[in-house]
């Protein structure tokens, strides 16, 4: 059934034969120069998070040279299946399973060295050889601190929980932004590495003991810390360089890299329901700055969709459905945290919130997936517009609080009650099924060129 996945490529090369015509005819200023770029692919998520960007990662890497992951970090739990196995991949990226395929961490990650050696072990063990991969010496890295502040500092302003992984994430990407206490990957090679761990734990632990007492003066030891990441670093030599050069490099040689977004585009720190997002640029928005690539070499992105929409964690959610509904797509979805196994929130399909993600990102075609988990219910709804303040509208709101307000309004769809997982090409889904993808493409205004019915790479359909 892959094969029919050639035809998503036949698309896309002929877009790059017509590019390269040009560029011989000198049609295009920016085409016609010898330096000029070869597009990239981005995977991008358009609801918050979980929307199985891993899977179609996996099968795009297929038509590609490289795969990218260039935003979050350990946060991320990506998954894969396929000839009968599923692999949990969270900061290694999900091309890891084609050996001839670079897989490259790019410097706008946060990388807990720890867990990325632990999961390249725990790939090795199955059989998969990461010989294929390299990090960004510009990579923050996450560190021991950065957990207790997580833990310590999960709440907003107003004193809610965020409900965040407890990765470190967003102190590390503070850090970084407040550039006093960072460290990148780059930076523990350095000579003077042992001394800035002493200097920075002398300053956490005075303000970890003034936010928690009880956790003691001295938790951090400086000693220990520099020991133990002393060790990654050795492990993690042979795959440390410069990212960005080696992806400007390929850019010029012509070759095909795929972007692997974490996340989703609602959890996006700028742009998504802050401050109940993730501290990364999570949105297509964060593609160019974090995988360092130039906004021109943007070619496609796949905008990646659930049929229905999750959240896990705090934060408003207007078409979220905690009833029997929810329940059901719970179950059939089995929606629980890749990560923390937390149960995650279900509700309706918010085309509201995925056209404006849509619109953000860039998104040149959608992937609609988890179709299959809707097959037992007689009637689904799409939310198309919300209401706020007694007026309809289609526009998502900028402020958490407007979004808490909204009422969504729901036009109501038959469902197909059958299962679909068998589903192998568009003709085999029930008119039904097929009415209800063709909706969400209409309303969000791009085109739907992949359909997933189940977890494994041979439950793909590629929509002519
Ligand atoms: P990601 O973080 O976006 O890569 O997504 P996750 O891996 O966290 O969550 C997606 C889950 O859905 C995983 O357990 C996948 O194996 C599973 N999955 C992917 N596509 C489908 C599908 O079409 N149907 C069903 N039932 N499960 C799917
Ligand atoms: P993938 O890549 C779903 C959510 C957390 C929390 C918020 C902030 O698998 O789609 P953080 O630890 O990032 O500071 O948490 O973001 N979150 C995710 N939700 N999928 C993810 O990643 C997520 N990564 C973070 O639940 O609400
Ligand atoms: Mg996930």
């Amino acid at each position: 059934m892959c094969g029919v996945g050639l035809e998503f490529f036949s698309h896309y090369d002929r877009i790059r034969r017509l590019f390269s015509a040009r560029v011989a005819l000198g049609l295009f200023g920016c085409f016609g120069s010898e330096r000029c770029a070869v597009g990239a692919t981005c995977v991008v998520g358009l609801q918050w998070g979980d929307e199985a960007k891993g899977k179609i990662v996996d099968i795009l890497t297929e038509k590609h040279d490289i795969v990218v992951r260039y935003q979050g970090g350990a946060n991320a739990g990506h998954t894969v299946v396929f000839d009968g196995k599923k692999y949990k991949l969270s900061l290694i990226p999900s091309g890891i399973f084609r050996p001839n395929v670079q897989c490259v961490v790019a410097g706008g990650v946060v990388l807990n060295p720890q867990n990325f050696i632990q999961e390249m072990d725990g790939l090795i063990a199955q059989g998969i050889d990461c010989q294929n991969l390299l990090i960004s010496t510009r990579a923050h890295i996450i560190m021991p601190w950065h957990f207790e502040e997580d833990r310590l500092m999960n709440r907003t302003t107003s004193g809610e929980n965020i409900g965040t992984t407890m990765r470190g994430i967003g102190p590390c990407y503070r850090d970084k932004v407040g550039r006093s206490w960072a460290i990148r990957l780059g930076d523990l090679y350095r000579e003077e590495f042992p001394q800035r761990v002493k200097m920075i734990c002398e300053t956490k632990n005075r303000l970890l003991f003034g936010m928690d007492p009880e956790g003691g003066e001295n938790r951090l030891d400086a000693e220990k810390i520099t020991a133990d990441y002393l060790l990654y670093a050795d492990r993690l030599r042979p795959m440390a360089t410069d990212t960005t050069a080696y992806l400007l490099d390929a850019l010029d040689s012509g070759k095909k890299i795929l972007c692997e977004g974490a996340q989703g585009a609602l959890l996006d720190i700028d742009h998504g329901t802050f401050p109940y997002v993730t501290s990364s640029n999570s949105s297509g928005v964060g593609v160019c700055s974090g995988a360092g690539l130039p906004a021109k070499s943007i070619e496609k992105l796949v905008g990646i969709i659930k049929a229905y929409t999750t959240r896990v964690g705090g934060g408003p959610f207007p078409t979220e459905q905690d009833n029997e509904i929810g329940q059901l797509i719970r179950d059939e979805g089995n929606e629980y945290g890749t990560v923390t196994r937390r149960p995650r929130r279900c509700g309706w399909f918010d085309a509201v919130a995925a056209r404006y993600t849509a619109r953000l990102s860039g998104a040149t075609c959608l992937s609609v997936m988890l179709l299959d988990v809707l097959s037992k219910l007689p009637e689904i709804q799409i939310c198309t517009e919300y209401e706020l303040n007694g007026e309809r509208t289609s526009h998502f709101p900028a402020h958490v609080d407007d979004l808490r307000l909204v009422k969504p309004h729901y036009i109501t769809l038959p469902g197909w009650l059958e299962d679909i997982t068998k589903a192998q090409s568009w003709d085999d889904l029930p008119t039904n099924a097929q009415n209800y993808v063709r909706k969400i493409g209409e309303i969000i205004g791009v085109p739907v060129e992949i359909v997933s019915v189940g977890p494994d790479r041979k439950q793909t359909i590629f929509v002519k």
